[in-house]
């Protein structure tokens, strides 16, 4: 049955001064402030203008089955906004519509019978006075065909019109303004299809069929190899710790030859510790020994100031599986977990406690942990550090937490006297609450409370890793290094959805040169295996194609690598996904350059990066619907003539190719290759 609505005036309510709206759902109360509103009475004047040719055959978004438009958190509503009011943009109401926040996206079928899209997109009133950004965008069958650029709270709606004259499946992408979803209550006002004149068809909401298993190398190897970073360091003086990730048939020994004055090697674990008594850059001969061979490398240990996380930290988190229902226990498992199914091997290292271990501060001023859930967190940094892990934790520079416990302010120097005792390595500082202590959003306002702590740690003896954690804003890349973070969280809370993927993964094309050795952009924790911030955890929404995508884009990016998911849990294709060492090389880069993208069309990208031994990694991604053929073009990476080319989720040599080289990308995908020949590498 179709449903289409035939306007007529009838329909249309007209009060105030500009009553109108056709085209849009009809509408309006104004108030005398908007009216007097210039920018209102002109956006208000064009609708009226495109009213006068009032579409006949419309289909109302909001008369379609909404439970497949995916949303961030919450949903989306029809005919009302987020908070379930009447959608009003400027002081004018649309009855028809669809309130939601971002970041969203919806997929529709309009089966070839639709002229256009029309609506009126914008912050709702209800977030007048917040401090939302958002962006509409309209696309079909993979062409953008209609984009809002960025609408600020108090903005103006926009008026979007898509052509959608010939297009089958259309996307309405609602994204956060590239900062974070907060206050982004974004309406699609008076949305309508309008449908070909004549046409019986009836847009219906559509979802991509499933989506098979995704081609990557399931290997493993006999033979011994050393993995993970091939540098790392520390200060002169204080405690060091490295395990050498290694894999292979065991039982594997260990040796290394020229290791710096202060540190010793246990043979039998691998773990190097001790403390290194010089301010010098060493070069430390590895060797492995396993029941099928031998293998070797240069790792280069460097002792000396503000010289830790030379690569980005690897390792698992605690917030993505069990949120503030961690506890020690959990902790203790999923570092065993992370041992057992062969990670540490790879390089996962770090065992980071995200917030929900805090106590309550005593009348001294000492925060404790929670000792129901933690009852001796110096046991459980020794558990850690025996295995050769380190030990994170989560405070927030306000006096809540973002889960609500108890944060840092004035205490910061107490807090972390008492982390260094525990035996603490690194510090996720997450920046919720400090907005009240000292509202707003300047730049001054947002880097005092690290560079409090930052103070505080250096004044320990003690290194930890100093992970800033406010979600970009401020554009925070920009200046995180120069508070002495290094890392900081460049967005939001990532989800294991596909829109919140893309969104926040592909808008970091561009930050790449504020990154490097001991400078990351953290685009926050993986959303791969078992996730959901407990007790409930589901596997993640991610196609297996949609997640080689995924660690693809962090990896070029050299962004941390820190898993969220149940370790227990993991599966063999996530456990496949999370151990090829030549992917994992690929983000752990001793070079310290970033990727970035090098070439973009509508929903195809390129990225590239150069590597230490004088290769460059290239991924061509696909944010598309269905496969393409991409390529990567010699001169777009900056290589010349014939290089031979290596597929590392394949692990196979392709062969050499001169000037580029074009594949088959699966939709929502990611191809990752190395392009030419390695210098000899020791
Ligand atoms: C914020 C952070 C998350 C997590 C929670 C803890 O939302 O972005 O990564 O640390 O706080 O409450």
């Amino acid at each position: 049955m179709t449903s289409s609505v035939r306007l007529s005036v009838s329909r249309v309510r007209l009060q105030g001064i500009a009553g109108m709206l056709l085209g849009l759902g009809a509408f309006v109360s104004v108030s005398p402030a908007h009216a007097q509103d210039s920018r209102n009475t002109r956006a208000q004047d064009s609708l009226a203008v495109r009213a006068a040719a009032a579409p006949t055959n419309v289909v109302w978004l909001d008369t379609l089955d909404l439970s497949t438009w995916q949303q961030r958190r919450q949903r989306p509503r029809a005919r009302l906004s987020l908070r379930g009011k009447p959608i009003t943009m400027h002081g004018v109401v649309y009855p028809r519509g669809v309130g939601t926040l971002t970041i969203n996206e919806f997929l529709i079928d309009v089966k070839g019978a639709a002229d256009r899209f029309v609506a009126m997109v914008g912050i709702d009133d209800e977030m007048r006075t917040g401090r939302g950004s958002v962006n509409f965008e309209v696309w079909a069958d993979d062409r953008l065909i209609a984009s809002s650029g960025i609408i600020r709270a108090g903005d103006a709606p926009k008026l979007l019109v898509a052509d959608l004259s010939g297009a089958r499946i259309v996307q309405l992408i609602t994204d956060d303004g590239q900062d974070t979803s907060n206050d982004d209550n974004a309406d699609w006002g008076g949305a309508m299809f309008v449908m070909k004149p004549g046409s019986t068809e009836r847009p219906t909401p559509y979802t991509l069929p499933p989506d098979g298993p995704a081609d990557i190398s399931r290997e493993t190897n006999a033979k011994p190899s050393i993995n993970g970073p091939r540098i790392t360091g520390a200060t002169r003086g204080r405690p060091f710790l490295f395990r050498i990730p290694a894999t292979g048939e065991g039982p594997l020994t260990y040796a290394a030859k020229n290791l710096p004055d202060g540190v010793t090697l246990d043979t039998n674990t691998g773990i190097i510790a001790g403390s290194l008594t010089r301010a010098a850059t060493t070069d430390v001969e590895l060797t492995v020994r396993g029941a099928q061979g031998v293998a070797s490398r240069r790792l280069t240990i460097v002792g000396g100031t503000d010289k830790l996380a030379l690569t980005p930290p690897m390792g698992w988190n605690s917030w993505n599986a069990w949120g503030t229902d961690v506890d020690a226990d959990k902790v203790r498992r999923s570092a065993d977990a992370m041992e057992q199914s062969g990670l540490v091997a790879h390089g996962f290292q770090y065992v980071n406690i995200d917030d929900g271990w805090e106590g309550t501060r005593t009348p001294d001023g000492e925060l404790p942990a929670d000792a129901t859930k933690f009852p001796d967190m110096k046991a459980l940094g020794d558990y850690l550090h025996a295995k050769g892990l380190k030990f994170g934790i989560y405070s927030s520079p306000g006096p809540r937490t973002c889960g609500g416990k108890t944060g840092s302010y004035e205490h910061e120097l107490q807090d972390a006297r008492t982390w260094a005792r525990w035996g603490v390595d690194l510090l996720k500082h997450d920046y919720c609450s400090y907005e009240r202590i000292k509202p707003g959003f300047a730049l001054e306002t947002l880097q005092a409370p690290y560079r409090v702590m930052r103070a505080a740690l250096d004044s320990v003896d003690r290194d930890m890793v100093y992970s800033i954690g406010n979600y970009g804003y401020g554009e925070a890349w920009k200046w995180a290094a120069e508070v002495g973070g290094e890392l900081w969280r460049t967005t939001g809370d990532l989800t294991d959805s596909w829109s919140n993927l893309e969104s926040v993964g592909f808008r970091q094309a561009g930050r790449e040169q504020y990154a490097g050795p001991g400078r990351w952009n953290d685009t926050d924790m993986l959303v791969v295996g078992n996730v959901g911030i407990g007790p409930a955890l589901h596997p993640t929404k991610l196609t297996q194609n949609e997640q080689v995508l995924h660690i693809t884009l962090w990896a070029m990016q050299a962004a941390p690598l820190l898993l969220g998911a149940d370790m227990s849990q993991l599966d063999a294709f996530t456990i496949a996904l999370l151990t090829n060492d030549e992917v994992l090389d690929v983000d752990q880069d001793m070079l310290g350059t970033a990727g970035g993208r090098v070439w973009k069309v509508q929903k195809l990208e390129v990225w590239s990066r150069p590597l230490w031994d004088g290769t460059t990694a290239v991924a061509l991604f696909n944010r598309g619907m269905k496969p393409y053929e991409v390529t990567a073009r010699w001169s777009d990476i900056g290589v010349r003539g014939r290089q031979p080319v290596r597929d590392l989720w394949r692990r196979r040599d392709l062969g050499s190719f001169t000037d580029a080289f074009t594949t088959i990308v699966p939709r929502h995908g990611a191809a990752m290759l190395k392009v030419g020949t390695p210098r000899a590498t020791p």
